[in-house]
């Protein structure tokens, strides 16, 4: 019989963390459907010729919500190996939303441009999907978002009304197949929040058996505070707790990690659901306005900062403050300012180089460390090379060239791991039945280009790309399969023995 695909002579990591293991994989409607000696012929054959395939990496964190619009060939991802997106992270999610309302009035540059007719997660995805998207993606309900559309900027506690209004969208986002519910509580307006709000919020979580997901409160000097108030808003409310972008921020605090670590431990210990992600840089990026205080504004912090993309002054894209500041003959605390102040700058995306290279090693030595991109798909300036190089640089930098974890187990945090943890049904593993989501990749040379100068470059040593049975990516080709499907949660197939605790 013929079949659509059979991708014959390939070492296949099955995503579980066993060793690779040479095979053919046949494909049929969408789906694996024999792994071992294929018997069949396809329409499609393709020799691996021994190289590496895996089910296609789940990047756990991105802000992605917009580009399945905007950018629906997501070629920054696909050319990673990417095949499925969690989107709404940080708090800011494209759902809910006012029809014609730019919902960069909540977001800032994070989600800019994302305009639609939709209203709620429903909407959403027929209009995403409408696009013809190259991946799947699958959502969170972001706090800042829904606390943007019930209560505006308000500096204050919701009233008992304004809660459950909030809540009700949240409800509505799980009703409808949000995998959790994300907050942002470094940015406007959820740090205006106070624990018991969240828990309220998230508490919604607990009748899906679905995340609480966040950007915690403080990732520097207030870190280990900032884990504690996330293991008590998981343990109150019910429900799993995944911090995202792990890190110790601030030279003082590099190392602090491990404490945090041990934290997480404490908790799974006594029973509860807690993951982790991690993208593999020293630098972070986001919306440049949410880090500072333009009465106090903190030279530290200015001193390691890059503009990314900056409407105002696109000048300045690619450049470090302190070299606009000298060039300017003006204090880097004024080049905060000017930048800031000017009109639009309250869009400017920056990049700020605050990460332990070391701290990165202990998170990625953590069991069960999730990889998330947390790559932000400004295509204008230069972004932060996360958003090309994240998965090719786990593969290439952490696992090859240091050996920091084994390839099998590389591939599990990108794929089994992150499957059973956001829900994804029937992904995550090359087994017979699941959907055929695949990349084949040369282990040997896998590797990012993307650097901070040249940002926008797609990683080496992916060949192959299949979303959901249909090649999508090959040989540095994106062959506009548009074959991504809108994800809706179904369950949590967390056990909290995923990791054996080796690496
Ligand atoms: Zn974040
Ligand atoms: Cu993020």
């Amino acid at each position: 019989m013929t079949i659509d695909l059979i991708i014959r002579n390939a070492r296949v990591l099955d995503g579980n963390g066993a060793p690779a293991f040479s095979a053919d994989v046949e494909v049929d409607e969408g789906r694996i459907r024999h792994v071992g000696t294929a018997s069949s012929s396809a329409r499609t054959e393709i020799d691996a010729h021994g190289a590496h395939l895996a089910p296609g990496f789940i990047d756990v964190h991105s802000h992605d919500d917009g580009a399945f619009i905007r950018h629906p060939g997501m070629a920054f991802k696909l050319s990673q190996g990417v095949t499925t997106c969690v989107c709404g992270n940080c708090g800011f999610s494209a759902i809910p939303a006012l029809p014609g309302v730019d919902q960069a009035s909540a977001s800032g540059g994070i989600l800019a441009g994302l305009q639609g007719s939709f209203s709620d997660l429903n909407g959403y995805f027929a209009h995403a999907a409408a696009q013809g998207p190259a991946l799947n993606a699958i959502m969170l309900v972001g706090h800042n978002t829904v606390r943007a559309m019930v209560m505006g900027f308000e500096q204050r506690r919701p009233t008992g009304a304004e809660l459950s209004k909030m809540r009700a969208l949240v409800v509505q986002a799980f009703e409808q197949g949000a995998c959790g519910f994300s907050t942002g509580l470094i940015y406007r307006p959820g740090r205006w929040s106070d624990t018991d709000e969240v828990i309220e919020l998230a508490s919604a979580a607990h009748d899906f058996d679905a995340l609480y997901t966040t950007h915690m409160r403080n990732e520097g000097d207030k870190l280990l505070e900032a884990v504690d108030e996330t293991l008590q808003i998981g343990r109150e409310a019910g429900v799993h707790a995944h911090i995202s972008h792990h890190k110790a921020a601030g030279r003082p605090n590099w190392g602090k990690v491990r404490e945090s670590l041990a934290r997480v431990d404490a908790a799974r210990a006594a029973g509860q659901r807690v993951s982790l992600d991690i993208y593999p840089y020293t630098a972070g990026s986001g919306r440049m306005i949410e880090y500072f205080n333009l009465n106090d504004v903190n030279r530290d912090l200015a001193e390691v900062i890059r503009i990314a993309s900056c409407p105002a002054f696109r000048e300045f894209e690619g450049r470090m403050l302190v070299d606009i500041a000298a060039e300017r003959n003006i204090d880097v605390t004024e080049a905060v300012k000017l930048v800031l102040t000017a009109p639009g700058g309250d869009r400017t995306i920056c990049i700020q180089f605050i990460i332990d290279e070391a701290d990165i090693e202990t998170n990625l030595r953590y069991r069960d460390m999730m990889i998330g991109s947390d790559g932000i798909p400004d295509l204008r300036g230069r972004p932060h090379p996360r958003l090309f190089g994240t998965f090719p640089r786990v593969l290439g930098e952490y696992v090859r060239r240091r050996g920091v974890l084994s390839l099998p187990e590389a591939v599990r945090r990108m794929t089994s791991v992150s499957a059973d943890t956001f829900g994804l049904l029937d992904r995550g593993r090359i087994e017979p039945g699941r959907f055929a989501d695949l990349v084949l990749f040369d282990a040997d040379t896998i590797s990012d280009t993307a650097t901070y100068d040249e940002p926008k470059q797609e990683s080496a040593g992916v060949k192959t790309v299949v979303v959901n049975g249909r090649v999508a990516f090959q040989d540095g080709v994106h062959t506009q399969a548009a074959a991504g499907h809108m994800l809706r949660y179904r369950r949590s197939a967390w056990t909290g023995e995923q990791g054996n605790g080796q690496t």
